[in-house]
């Protein structure tokens, strides 16, 4: 939902307008994730306090983009020479969730006028009512209605507490409170030079840059002492009912000697870059730790050590130091106005690499790494389940009835945040597969946990790899469409389609009965990217239709039917969200129990009328409205001789695939309508108002 970066320098020449450089760099390739205001915290030119040396904290902080910061920190003439060899700096893009969009509710979110702790976070911390008005007893006032206000402020309360503690178990303490999700990162003028950032539900990876070869492939976890763990059990066995209990008084006692950590070379240069994602980190090193739930990675004089908020059964001891395979290039606009465009152009591409060494075209078959040891347990189940959102879970419903017709068990699909709300029975003997672009989206990973604690057997489809539903099912499949960067979702939606239907096939290979099918789907597949590349060469035709028949409009129905349903409700997603015209997507048979009533000479309808076994449903559906004065706008078949040409206001014509795949092509057209609709009425679609690229609240 926002996105965070920090930056720790030590023993490097940095001067500070080369750290605020890389600090506001880091923000704008996480802008993505929430724009409504931006802000950075930093060492200021002046000491904290008469009595120490330390530098206070300045925090620079602006409503609007990136952009509005960058004016914002040329008008504040900061002595942009001065070196500062060790330092830490962290940065903070918002989406608001808590609290307007407004100055005193941008991050970094101090602890109190003097900045002595400052906190940038992603996510939402549910139990900030009641932690405040504790606070409030206290003596503690607050500037803002941001609940990470409260962090802040409790760091800063148990420093009080017991100033001899270090700042990871400070940290420890400040965590057992919180409630909800987090990303977060805190840096404090008791603690200079040192930064910790932690994470639950909420997505933290942390990069690494040395000249040198770094000496370990992987950093052990920390775990605490007998003694602590003890009282870290009691802890938690009164930490639901028991709000507020005295932190701790153990001291730890971690042999550092003896876990593995990053240390530098003595004297030489280190960096750490610590963000909500690798597209901030990737321009300047690949060596990325991915941190857990509950882990506090601390950095400090060039040390990076990871302990543990509390101890969870059966999990790994050592976060590795992995590489990075992302380029920068791939996240770049290349060429084209909007990364919306790019990635809609992309598809060929793209689609292609979600078959690439899984799909043997010749011998037509299919093998996917990632599930095939599960594939015995996976059909044994007595039904599929699906779990997604938005853009996601049209492209479950878009696979639906051929997971269906190929695996002969019953298939659900559900939206997450439905899914959460009702709680449905879930088996041992189910699969439940997650879908989603991002990896993170709170709602899908709340039903994940609802389901691994059900028993049943999960699996991931997912684009972003390391995300956490990634890493938390039992298996999965990387749709491997590349760094989606524009807001609305489009060649993820593909891919995942695509995978789904891989998954589909793989299940059902062992089948004779469905063999001609699995050739015929197989062989479709080979042609889909050839086919989404002729839709593509018709974007001007389909921009003019755009502007001369949509454009301006208050509202417009999209009609489909069968394969197509999933269509409809996907291509008014598209136009929704960036155009902020009303579009529904209606399932064409349901015209006549009700939404026939909206339809005159005046209302925009996209209709799917491509051939498949539905044809002679959709073409009375087309009756209905034209007979009821309707000028559809009709996506259907090349060479289409039955459809009624007469009364359509434009007819698009998209390649013939098999019925199931159809959906892959026909998608294309309304995400360019969608698009250049966006641009028509003076949008950006890359970033559509209100919305997040990754929604990583409930
Ligand atoms: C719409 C869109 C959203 C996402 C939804 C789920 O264009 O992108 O509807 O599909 O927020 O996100 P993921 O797939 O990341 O779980």
């Amino acid at each position: 939902m926002c996105g965070i970066f920090g930056y720790a320098n030590y023993n490097t020449k940095k001067s500070r307008g080369q750290i605020v450089e890389t600090l506001v760099e880091g923000l704008s390739k996480l802008e993505y994730r929430g724009y409504d205001s931006t802000g950075i915290g930093i060492d200021s030119e002046h000491e904290f306090d008469d009595k120490s040396p330390v530098k206070a904290i300045q925090l620079i902080r602006q409503v609007g983009k990136v952009a509005s910061l960058r004016d914002e920190i040329a008008s504040q003439n900061l002595d942009i020479s001065e070196i500062l060899e060790n330092h830490v700096g962290i940065a903070h893009t918002r989406w608001a969730t808590h609290g307007g969009v407004t100055q005193s509710n941008c991050h970094p979110q101090p602890s109190d006028s003097k900045n002595e702790f400052i906190v940038v976070h992603n996510g939402i911390i549910t139990n900030y009512r009641e932690l405040k008005t504790f606070l409030k007893t206290k003596g503690y006032t607050f500037n803002s209605d941001t609940d990470t206000e409260i962090i802040a402020k409790l760091f800063k309360y148990y420093y009080e507490k017991d100033t001899d503690l270090e700042f990871y178990q400070l940290a420890k303490e400040v965590l057992y409170q919180l409630q909800g999700s987090y990303g977060l990162l805190v840096k404090s003028v008791y603690y200079p030079n040192e930064v910790v950032a932690t994470r639950k539900g909420s997505p933290l990876l942390i990069g690494v840059k040395s000249e040198q070869k770094l000496k370990v492939d992987f950093v052990d976890v920390e775990f605490i002492n007998e003694q602590e763990q003890k009282q870290q059990h009691s802890e938690s066995a009164h930490s639901s009912s028991n709000f507020l209990a005295p932190p701790s008084k153990v001291k730890f006692d971690i042999r550092k000697s003896e876990s593995r950590a990053i240390l530098p070379d003595y004297n030489k240069p280190i960096e750490f870059f610590i963000s909500s994602d690798a597209s901030s980190v990737v321009e300047h090193t690949k060596k990325v730790l991915f941190l857990e739930d509950d882990d506090i990675a601390h950095i400090d004089s060039g040390e990076l050590h990871i302990h543990r908020a509390r101890k969870s059964a059966g999990m790994s001891t050592t976060r590795p130091v992995q590489t990075l395979e992302m380029q920068l290039a791939e996240i770049m606009r290349g060429g084209y106005d909007h990364f919306m465009m790019k990635e809609i152009f992309e598809q060929p591409d793209s689609t292609y690499n979600t078959m690439r060494g899984r799909i043997d075209f010749k011998n037509k078959t299919v093998t996917l790494g990632g599930i095939k040891d599960y594939l015995t347990s996976i059909r044994r189940s007595r039904r599929f389940q699906m779990i997604a959102c938005g853009t996601s879970y049209h492209s479950c419903l878009a696979v639906r009835s051929l997971f269906e017709e190929l695996t002969e068990a019953p298939v659900s699909v559900d939206l997450a945040s439905d899914f959460l709300d009702r709680s449905p029975p879930i088996f041992r003997d189910d699969t439940v597969i997650f879908v989603s672009q991002s990896g993170e989206t709170a709602d899908s990973m709340q039903c994940l946990k609802y389901c691994r604690a059900a028993g049943a057997l999960t699996v991931g489809v997912v684009n972003s790899v390391g995300s956490s539903i990634s890493r938390d099912t039992d298996c999965g499949v990387h749709i491997n469409a590349g760094p989606e960067i524009g807001v609305a979702s489009t060649k993820a939606y593909t891919s995942q389609y695509i995978a789904l239907v891989m998954i589909a096939l793989q299940i059902s290979n062992h089948v004779i009965t469905t063999a001609a099918r699995h050739k015929e789907i197989i062989q479709g597949l080979s042609e889909i990217p050839k086919k989404i590349e002729k839709v593509l060469k018709q974007s001007e035709h389909i921009k003019e239709i755009s502007e001369k028949y949509l454009h301006g409009r208050d509202s417009m129905l999209i009609v489909g039917r069968g394969y197509q349903y999933a269509s409809a409700l996907e291509g008014a997603l598209k136009i929704k969200e960036i155009s902020y015209i009303h579009a529904e997507g209606i399932q064409a048979g349901e015209l006549k129990h009700g939404v026939l009533a909206l339809v005159d000479e005046k209302l925009p309808i996209v209709a799917f009328a491509t051939q498949d076994s539905f044809s002679p449903k959709v073409n009375s559906a087309l009756q209905q409205i034209t007979a009821r004065e309707g000028h559809p706008i009709i996506i259907c078949s090349e060479g289409d001789n039955i459809i009624d040409r007469s009364k359509a206001s434009a007819m698009i014509e998209v390649p013939q695939t098999i019925d199931c795949l159809q959906g892959l092509i026909n998608i294309v057209p309304l995400q360019m309508m969608g698009y250049y609709l966006s641009i028509s009425a003076g949008n950006n679609p890359d970033r559509p108002r209100n919305l997040a690229k990754s929604v990583t609240v409930e």
